[in-house]
Parts: C-alpha cells; structure tokens; sequence
C-alpha cells in the first residue's frame, strides 16, 4: 500500500469506534517489530519520531528502513513527526517524506499556538500532509519542555472547537490526565473522560489524539527491576481506560514507554543470566521479539484496531 496519510484511518477509526497505534521508533528493531506486528494483526500503523529520535537515528535512515519495511507489507503505514517542536522541524520532515506531522505548541498562549499550527498546517496541505496540534498541557516531560505537574492543565472543550476551526489542523491532541514517562499517577489512574466527551460532542468528526498512553505493563517493569533496573513505583494507564478511549472517540494513541520497557526487559534478562554473551544479535533479537508481542497485544485487545487494515 506504501506510505499514507493518517487521513483514512482515522475516518475509519472514527465510524468502527478503534484506535489507530502511534509508536515511537528509534531504530531497527523498533521498526521492524512494530511494522511486523502491524502486518501480523492486518491493522493500520503509525510510527512516529520525535526529535530526539530524528537526532539519534538520522532521518534519511528513519526514511528508508520504513520504506524497507514497507515492502514486506500492504497495511496502511504512515510516518509521522512526534512533538514537532518548531516550524523549521515540520517543514525538515515533510521535505523529507513524512506523511503526517504534530507541531507541538502547547506551551504558547492559545494565539501564539493557533498561529504557528496555522503556518505548519498551511505548508502540509500544499503537499499532501497532515497535521496533528495540542491545546492544553500534559503533565510530565514533553521532548525538552519540563510541565510540572502542578501546570497540568485540561483542554478547554469549547476552546478546542475554536482552535480547530481557526487552525484547520487534521488532529488534536487533548489533554484529560495522560503524562509522558513512567510514573503517571501518584495514587489511582485518572482519566478526565466527561472532557473527552464533551470535546467530541463539540468536534465530532475530528480525530483525537492521546499522548502520554503507556500502560507501563507491570510485568515488564517487574522484569527491569528483577534483572537490575531501578523504576520502582511506575505507573500507566490502565488497558481497561484505553480500551473504553478506543471505542469512545479517541483515533490515535500514542505509545512510547511500553516500548521501551519490552526492549530493556528482555535486554536486561539476556545481560543477567548469559554474562557470557557479546553478540548484540542475542540480546537484540528477544528485545525486538517482545516489542512485536507488546504491540500485537495492544491493537488487538486494548486499540481494537486489528483486522482493520
Ligand atoms: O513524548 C515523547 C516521546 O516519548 C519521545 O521521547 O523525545 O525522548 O524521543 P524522546
Ligand atoms: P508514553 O510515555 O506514555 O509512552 O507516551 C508517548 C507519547 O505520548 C509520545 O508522543
Ligand atoms: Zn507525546
């Protein structure tokens, strides 16, 4: 099917109640696990780089490993920009091929937000690309923007519906209790759905977005901590809350941490009980096949987004 825009998916996401997995990718494995996962469960894909991860990979080699891997498979795939920090950012990866792109400027004013959004998403649809925005603030880390918790601020439903209607982003990312990392939420996990509700009601064909969406699956972090990690006390967001975000008008979902959990899980086993091992194959190998069984786990039982290719 080669590379597409999220356009389609998300309008399906929207009438079959699903949402469409973003991962984030960083390198070879990352890519190939998560685009062999896709193929295995015939569900649409979104892989994303932030960038940091453009930084660390180089994006002309982000560019053709997923053009590689997209020669192995017909499902919907679209590569897209992870947090867009600035203009220049957007436009660097839409030159380069990306077919979607986030401009991340949730920490401006509402007016300064609108106008850059508008600059990026005036520049993609001239070429064919979406454009995802945010309106209200995450709490946790957001790519270099440290939001103290106690910033954390709701997305306004009513403020939404004008922000999209004077930016004409394709997506918006809201904020209802989700944070970037490791460590979510202090007691119970919280979601503010009466905000997602009410944001749908006022925008009911735009897709939404959730960042921040790791589960921080308890085994894995059970399995850092056996073979020597040290994340004691991490927290996501239950499977169950997503589940209900998938089927209640969220389209895309938004999956870092998890990620690198499976990867340092089985990373970390290999270096504990084989010390004798020095190929990177041997400990990469697992690592690449937990990524695949996170993500497999994820759209079929908690995004729903399998068989919808
Ligand atoms: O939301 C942020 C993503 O997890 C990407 O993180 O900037 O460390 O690549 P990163
Ligand atoms: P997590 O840290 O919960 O995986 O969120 C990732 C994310 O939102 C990337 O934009
Ligand atoms: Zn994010």
């Amino acid at each position: 099917m080669g590379l597409v825009t999220t356009k389609e998916m998300f309008e399906k996401s929207i009438k079959e109640h699903f949402a469409v997995g973003a991962f984030n990718v960083n390198n070879m494995e990352i890519v190939q696990a998560i685009l062999d996962a896709a193929k295995e469960e015939n569900s649409p894909v979104i892989l994303q780089a932030s960038s940091s991860a453009i930084k660390y990979a180089r994006i002309n080699y982000l560019m053709k490993m997923v053009e590689a891997g997209l020669e192995e498979t017909d499902v919907p795939v679209a590569i897209h920009l992870d947090h867009g920090p600035d203009f220049e950012t957007c436009k660097m990866c839409i030159d380069a091929g990306f077919t979607s792109v986030m401009i991340d400027g949730s920490k401006y004013d509402f007016d300064e937000n609108v106008a850059l959004t508008k600059k990026v998403v005036d520049y993609a649809h001239e070429r064919g690309v979406v454009v995802e925005a945010e309106l209200g603030k995450l709490a946790g880390i957001e790519d270099d923007v440290n939001v103290a918790s106690s910033d954390a601020m709701y997305t306004d439903p009513d403020q939404a519906k004008e922000f999209v209607e004077k930016t004409g982003c394709d997506s918006l990312a809201i904020a209802i209790g989700t944070s970037h990392g490791a460590y979510k939420f202090k007691g119970d996990a919280k979601l503010r759905f009466d905000i997602l509700q009410k944001v749908k009601e006022k925008l009911p064909n735009t897709p939404i977005v959730l960042h921040g969406a790791s589960t921080v699956i308890p085994e894995l972090v059970e399995m850092c901590n056996k073979y020597g990690g040290n994340i004691p006390g991490a927290k996501g967001v239950p499977d169950e809350m997503l589940r209900e975000a998938s089927k209640n008008g969220v389209s895309k979902i938004n999956v870092d941490t998890d990620l690198r959990l499976a990867m340092t899980a089985e990373i970390r086993k290999v270096f504990a009980e084989e010390p004798e091992v020095f190929d990177p194959r041997k400990y990469l190998t697992p690592a690449r096949d937990k990524i695949k069984e996170t993500v497999k786990h994820k759209m079929r039982d908690v995004f729903l987004s399998s068989g919808k290719a």
